[in-house]
């Protein structure tokens, strides 16, 4: 079965408890982005609002960190979210960051721009839990997905069944009704999505909607 996490930035966060209670039912995990201002042009939440969350629901947390120098804060995420998604982009010693976060109690996941080509995870594929890759460029939500996605993933997928055949494979960015088929298709099993959730009248029949999508049931 596909696997849904939505993402709380296309919520209103005035509302975020009653925003996220639309979707605890169907979802099977909530994606949190992190921002920093630096490594994107986007600044969008930290650890009050993390910690807050972590309160209100027992949910499995999904953090994707667009953040420089990600390490400075394993720590403090890995009390609060259950996952650890750092990008290849923004990390030097990836082997010792994945193996610190694993350490920490967390599942670790790498995630690759739109530019970044998957074959650079050839060495660190064994030890990973999952790859997110990105379908637009990272920072905002309600972006037009990136069509060259469905490639990247299905050599993504060629890869992992070689070399770490459980590996999640998700993709962040644009994901939609139309897409999702596609995506499931070529290997994608677990799917972020945001403005395809939140920004429609009702959340909950929407991810169940899209997980019929993506098994390819109308
Ligand atoms: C973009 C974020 C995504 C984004 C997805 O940088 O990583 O998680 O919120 O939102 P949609 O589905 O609206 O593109
Ligand atoms: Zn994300």
């Amino acid at each position: 079965m596909p696997k849904i996490y939505p993402s709380i930035l296309a919520a209103d966060f005035v509302s975020l408890g009653t925003e996220i209670n639309k979707i605890l039912n169907d979802a099977d995990g909530i994606h949190l982005d992190i921002m920093d201002g630096v490594f994107v042009p986007n600044i969008t939440f930290g650890f009050p609002i993390i910690e807050s969350i972590r309160n209100f629901t027992n949910v499995y947390l999904d953090a994707h960190l667009m953040i420089v120098e990600p390490d400075r804060y394993l720590e403090r995420f890995a009390s609060y979210v259950n996952s650890i998604t750092v990008h290849y982009e923004t990390v030097v010693h990836l082997h010792r960051t994945i193996f610190e976060i694993k350490e920490l109690g967390c599942d670790a996941g790498v995630s690759l721009n739109p530019h970044t080509p998957v074959f650079l995870l050839e060495e660190i594929l064994p030890f990973l839990d999952k790859v997110l890759i990105m379908s637009v460029n990272p920072g905002f939500t309600g972006q037009k997905f990136i069509e060259t996605t469905f490639a990247k993933v299905k050599k993504l997928r060629e890869m992992a069944n070689k070399i770490n055949p459980t590996l999640d494979i998700m993709v962040d960015g644009g994901v939609n009704k139309e897409n999702i088929r596609e995506l499931s298709v070529n290997g994608v099993n677990t799917f972020i999505i945001g403005a395809s959730i939140f920004h429609k009248e009702n959340p909950s029949v929407e991810i169940k909607e899209l997980k019929k999508a993506a098994t390819g049931i109308d």
